[in-house]
């Protein structure tokens, strides 16, 4: 009775606001009975109803999606979870009638009525309950509703933020419901799989110490620590890693992690990781149970299977066919490398560029030979934008190559570039001379783009790939020092620690990534176990034995109690969703996501807080209280 009372002072609240707003709401309000659940039992669902039902008393409750007049007959179409059912109401039944014609969309009703086929012509095959209707006989108004900002339907076209500051409305549309069935499906699929593999889920602290490695942390000032910080976990890592010394052997979570980045379609400051680390593993074991849980979640919940061994790739051929660690491989597009045509031609660009010790890499866009001078315009600004000094290009004819810059070349030479790249009449061959690492990226991004702009990926594909053989360290020329690729608990290949101190840039590790679509859905990796190659690694990267030991001291000395070998990886599991949905952006997945700007605008996070509040914490902001 609290709730109801509480409910209703709120309702009065807001009426006091405005005088207009008032009339309407006391109208609305004299229609909401005082105890309107009393004597009802709901016993059915909407979207469930069908003709087997058919003659059967049944109470649905849900809310009004919309209310058709038909003078002598209201329809209103009432939406639960399941879906959505046609209710008649006619004079026959005056009190229900009376009521039907005083709800508006949205209102929460509970109608007590007979389900009955709908008279011949006017089935709905549209709706699943499309073949019958519910003639009402009571008809009562749980609760009454603002008209809401924007349709409570699939597809609706609305502003994002709108949908996120009224995100209960949002997560109302059939279609964002099926995302959270989605995503709960898709948990437990991969928390049965798990189970029935021996992994026992185990929680780890969201409240840890923050490391300098990776990226920007969350911190949270501590009250009774004064001056001092808690992180947020960027993700479980080094914890997964102590539950394996502490002989877990099978560890799960599906867990909250947090990283305080530039956001983007694919990334959110708050996301969450299926993380799993194992014991007495490598690669291979790692590599094969995730498929095997890849190809569950497939079947459980797209009913889609899944052809295993999933395909892999090095991280080197990735680079040099793809031009990137994450290749899409929904279509081919593939780079080739022409530096030995291109070495000896007299084209002086190319041959600058190998000179140099560069390459010559390129790509034939299919069909594109009818691009304009301007649109090769656009794709010179395009890789210009990825450091590409320029764009050579060939359109490939029945005749011949037609190229402003084809004297340079003999016959055989063109022959063998639109050759190589497997260019077909009609096609154009669009070439880079750079540094191996500016021709990757430039075409790489430009592979992409051509994809887009071609029409090349097929939709509803799933295209999956591992790479592997990732290098260990790549140098930073900022900080002027090596840094780990993946994280610095990744394992060196054992043949390759014999030159970790002497040639760290050649060191390759026992990661993987997987990747689906060109996104990059999880990463892992055989991990370090012992204490000297662990102390190596902090070396490799710049840490001094002091600063390691201030930040990992409790891992190195874990090290010296049996730590067992073992590995491990965690997915993107927001993106895992919004790659099996198709969506464009994870916030679309997760159900209360944040802005570009990493805002809350619902609940209006991050908010001001009070000065006792920072008192408390022994904080003092520098920055003015700006109203939001
Ligand atoms: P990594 O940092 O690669 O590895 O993260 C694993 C996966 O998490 C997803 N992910 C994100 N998703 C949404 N928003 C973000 N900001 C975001 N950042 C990462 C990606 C990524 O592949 N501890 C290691 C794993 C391991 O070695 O076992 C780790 O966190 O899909
Ligand atoms: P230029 O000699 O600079 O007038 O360039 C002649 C052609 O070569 C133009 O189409 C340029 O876009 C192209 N080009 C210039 N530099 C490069 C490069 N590094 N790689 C590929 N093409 C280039």
């Amino acid at each position: 009775m609290f709730f109801v009372d509480l409910d209703f002072s709120l309702v009065l609240k807001y009426l006091e606001s405005s005088v207009n707003t008032k009339r309407k709401w006391q109208v609305r309000y004299e229609m909401l009975e005082a105890q309107s659940m009393r004597g009802l039992k709901r016993n059915g669902y909407c979207g469930r109803l069908t003709t087997d039902d058919a003659g059967r008393e049944v109470v649905v409750m849900g809310w009004v999606q919309v209310r058709r007049d038909h003078g002598g007959l209201i329809f209103l179409d009432l939406r639960d979870r399941s879906g959505v059912v046609q209710v008649v109401c006619d004079p026959a039944s005056p009190e229900a009638f009376a009521k039907a014609q005083d709800v508006r969309n949205e209102y929460v009703l509970a109608v007590t009525g007979v389900v009955a086929g709908r008279p011949e012509g006017t089935e709905n095959p549209a709706l699943a309950s499309g073949r019958i209707e519910v003639r009402a006989r009571e008809l009562r108004v749980l609760n009454i509703s603002h008209t809401p900002p924007f349709y409570i339907e699939d597809g609706v076209e609305v502003d994002e933020g709108m949908r996120l500051r009224y995100r209960y409305l949002d997560l109302r549309r059939p279609e964002m419901q099926r995302q959270l069935a989605l995503r709960h499906q898709a948990a437990r699929s991969v928390r049965d799989f798990l189970d029935s593999e021996g992994f026992w889920e185990v929680e780890t602290p969201v409240l840890g110490r923050s490391t300098p490695e990776g990226a920007r942390d969350f911190l949270v000032p501590s009250r009774l620590n004064p001056g001092r910080f808690y992180a947020l976990p960027q993700s479980p890592q080094l914890f997964k890693q102590i539950l394996m010394v502490a002989g877990v052997e099978r560890y799960f979570q599906i867990v909250r992690c947090f990283r305080d980045e530039d956001l983007r379609a694919d990334r959110q400051p708050e996301f969450t990781q299926i993380d799993l680390e194992l014991s007495f593993v490598g690669e291979e074991d790692v590599i094969s149970l995730t498929e095997r849980m890849m190809a569950r979640l497939f079947r459980d919940t797209l009913g889609r299977e899944l052809p295993l061994p999933l395909p892999r790739l090095s991280y080197a051929e990735a680079m040099l066919r793809y031009g990137s660690d994450k290749p899409d491989l929904r279509f081919s597009l593939e780079i080739r490398d022409v530096t030995d045509v291109a070495a000896s031609c007299g084209f002086k660009v190319f041959q600058a560029a190998v000179a140099q010790g560069g390459v010559v890499r390129g790509i034939a866009a299919p069909g594109a030979g009818s691009f304009s001078r301007r649109e090769i315009d656009e794709l010179t600004a395009y890789v210009a934008g990825y450091g590409a000094k320029g764009l050579a290009y060939l359109f490939v004819e029945e005749e011949g190559v037609r190229s402003p810059v084809a004297k340079f070349f003999t016959a055989g030479e063109l022959a063998a570039l639109s050759g190589r790249l497997g260019a077909k009449p009609g096609d154009l061959c669009l070439l880079v001379a750079d540094s191996g690492e500016v021709a990757a990226r430039s075409l790489g991004a430009l592979r992409l783009h051509l994809a887009q702009r071609l029409n090349l990926i097929g939709a509803d594909r799933f295209s999956f790939l591992w790479v592997t053989g990732f290098p260990l360290l790549e140098y930073d020329a900022d900080e002027k020092r090596f840094k780990a690729v993946h994280h610095p608990f990744t394992a060196p290949r054992d043949e390759d620690l014999p030159i970790l101190e002497t040639d760290p840039g050649q060191v390759l590790s026992r990661a993987y990534d997987i990747v689906l679509n060109g996104v990059e859905l999880g990463g892992g990796s055989i991990r370090i176990h012992q204490r000297q190659v662990q102390e190596r690694m902090f070396k490799a990267i710049g840490l001094s034995m002091e600063e390691a030991r201030e930040q990992f001291g409790y891992l190195l000395d874990a090290f010296e109690y049996g730590t067992p070998p073992h590995g491990g990886i965690a997915f993107g599991f927001d993106r895992l969703l919004m790659l099996l949905s198709g969506r464009e952006t994870i916030r679309d997945v997760i159900p209360f996501p944040k802005t570009q700007s990493a805002a809350d605008l619902m609940v209006r996070a991050p908010g001001p807080v009070s000065a006792v509040q920072l008192r408390d914490l022994h904080l003092k902001s520098t920055m003015p209280v700006r109203p939001e």
